[in-house]
C-alpha cells in the first residue's frame, strides 16, 4: 500500500525540479486525418470509419533517435510520448488488444524503440497514458461527455462493464511499467465528472505502478485534469496523488502553492501551435522567442515547461517545430544555467524582464535594455560578489554614474555603450551574491 513519504517524494522529484524543460510528443493514428488528436470525438467518427487509419498507418520515417536528438539539442531533459491516447490506439505491443502498432503495416513496437532512443540520448523517459479509451467496448459511449458516440442512443451502455474496462486499463499500465525498463514519468490523462480517483481504482493502480516503478514521477490527472490541483495541494495526499500539478495551455500567474502556502511542483504543458496532435492547417506557431520567454516565466514561478510537438503520419516532427527547437537550443546552450535547477528569485519581477535563481546565483533576464545603466531591484551593493554576462562570462561593473545618483539604494549595472542587448530574445545577467 503506497503511503506518502515527504522525504521520499522530495528525493524522487530532485531530477525533475532540476530538469525544468521537457518535450511532449502527441502521435498516433490521428496524425493521418491531421486535424488534431481529438478528431474522432469532435467529428463523432464511428469506430468502423476510424479503422481506415489503423489499416493505413505506416510511419516509414519514424526514427525516435531523431526525436530524442531534437529534444536534447533544444536543451530538454525529459520526453513524454503518448503510448495510448483517448482513441485507444496503442503505440506499444499490448497483449490485451489488437488495436496496436504491432498490428499495423509498420509492425513495430513504437514505444520500445522510443524508450531506447530517449535513454540513449541521456534523457529521462516519460510515457503518457490515456485513462479514457474510446475504442474499448466497456468504456461509456452514449451520454459520456467526450466519447465520439456520446450523442448516439444506438450506442447505449447496456452490457458495458466498466470494471472490466478498468481491469483492461490496469493491465496495460502494468505492461508499460514492466516491459520497457525504467520509466521516469508516467503522465495519466484525464479525470472528469465522476471519473476520478477511486472511480479509476486509483489506489490499486498506483500501488501497482509504484511497486513496479518506485522512482517514477506521476502527474495529477488520476484526480483532475488541466484544471484542479489534486490532493497533494490539500496537504492530505491520496494514494493516487499527483507528484506535480499539470496546468495546460497557461502559466499559473503566481506559481502554485498548497493550502499551507508551500510551493508545489508544477509543469505547464504547452503546444507550439494550437494542437497537441499533428494538424495540417494549423500554422499558428508561437515564435521561438516567445517560447523561450515562457520557459523562463515557468522557471521564475517555480515550475517546469513541457513543450509539445506533434509528428506527422510519416513520423516526422513538423519543420515549424524543428525550426523553433533549434532557436531554443541555441539560446539554451549559452543560458541554461539560468534554467536548470533554478526557481523563484528572492527579488521582485523587474520591468525589463524576469529573474530566476539558484542558491546564491540570481539570473536577470533582460528582454529590453534600459536608458542608461540597468536597475537591478531588490539587491544591495554590499551583497554582490560579481555580475557577469551569462553567455560569455564577461564582467559587468556596478554602475557609478551620476545619472542615477538620486537612487542610492538601487544597484545599477553598467552594460557599456551599446544600447542594443547582445541577445535580442533574452540577455541574461548572472549576479552572484556573497
Ligand atoms: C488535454 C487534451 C489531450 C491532451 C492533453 C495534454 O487533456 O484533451 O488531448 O493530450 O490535454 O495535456
Amino acid at each position: 500500500m503506497y503511503q506518502f513519504d515527504k522525504a521520499e517524494y522530495e528525493k524522487r522529484m530532485e531530477w525533475y525540479r532540476e530538469a525544468r524543460f521537457g518535450m511532449f510528443i502527441h502521435w498516433g493514428l490521428y496524425a493521418i486525418p491531421a486535424r488534431g488528436e481529438w478528431v474522432r470525438s469532435v467529428e463523432e467518427i464511428p469506430r468502423e470509419d476510424y479503422m481506415k487509419y489503423f489499416y493505413e498507418f505506416n510511419p516509414t520515417d519514424y526514427d525516435p533517435k531523431k526525436w530524442a536528438q531534437a529534444a536534447r539539442d533544444a536543451g530538454m531533459k525529459y520526453v513524454v510520448l503518448t503510448a495510448k491516447h483517448h482513441d485507444g490506439f496503442c503505440l506499444f505491443d499490448s497483449q490485451y488488444t489488437d488495436f496496436k502498432s504491432t498490428n499495423t503495416k509498420c509492425g513495430r513496437d513504437l514505444v520500445a524503440e522510443y524508450v531506447e532512443a530517449v535513454r540513449e540520448a541521456g534523457l529521462k523517459v516519460g510515457l503518457y497514458f490515456s485513462l479514457i479509451d474510446w475504442y474499448h467496448e466497456d468504456f461509456p459511449h452514449y451520454g459520456d461527455r467526450n466519447h465520439p458516440m456520446r450523442n448516439h442512443p444506438e450506442c447505449g451502455n447496456e452490457g458495458r462493464d466498466f470494471d472490466r474496462y478498468l481491469t483492461y486499463m490496469h493491465n496495460q499500465v502494468r505492461e508499460i511499467c514492466t516491459n520497457y525498463g525504467k520509466i521516469d514519468v508516467l503522465w495519466f490523462d484525464f479525470s472528469y465528472d465522476q471519473l476520478r480517483g477511486e472511480a479509476w481504482r486509483g489506489t490499486e493502480l498506483i500501488d501497482m505502478v509504484r511497486s513496479l516503478q518506485p522512482e517514477v514521477i506521476i502527474d495529477n490527472r488520476l484526480e483532475v485534469s488541466g484544471e484542479g490541483y489534486g490532493s497533494l495541494a490539500t496537504g492530505n495526499p491520496a494514494p493516487y496523488h499527483g507528484d506535480f500539478v499539470s496546468p495546460e495551455q497557461m502559466i499559473p500567474p503566481n506559481g502554485i502553492q498548497d493550502v499551507n502556502g508551500e510551493d508545489l511542483a508544477w509543469e505547464a504543458c504547452v503546444t507550439m501551435n494550437n494542437n497537441w496532435g499533428y494538424h495540417a492547417t494549423d500554422h499558428y506557431f508561437k515564435p521561438a522567442s516567445m517560447l523561450i520567454k515562457k520557459l523562463v516565466e515557468c522557471v521564475s514561478k517555480g515550475g517546469n515547461m513541457l513543450l509539445n510537438v506533434g509528428p506527422d503520419a510519416r513520423g516526422n516532427i513538423p519543420e515549424e517545430s524543428m525550426e523553433r527547437l533549434a532557436v531554443i537550443g541555441a539560446w539554451m546552450r549559452k543560458n541554461s544555467d539560468s534554467i536548470y535547477g533554478c526557481g523563484k528569485a528572492p527579488v521582485g519581477k523587474p520591468d525589463f524582464g524576469r529573474v530566476t535563481a539558484k542558491g546564491k546565483k540570481l539570473y536577470f533576464h533582460l528582454y529590453e535594455n534600459a536608458i542608461g545603466p540597468v536597475p537591478l531591484p531588490g539587491l544591495k551593493k554590499e551583497d554582490i560578489a560579481s555580475i557577469r554576462w551569462l553567455a560569455t562570462g564577461a564582467e559587468i561593473p556596478i554602475s557609478t554614474s551620476w545619472v542615477h545618483s538620486d537612487y542610492p539604494d538601487i544597484v545599477f549595472a553598467n552594460l557599456g555603450p551599446d544600447p542594443v542587448l547582445p541577445d535580442e530574445i533574452d540577455t541574461v545577467l548572472e549576479v552572484t551574491l556573497k
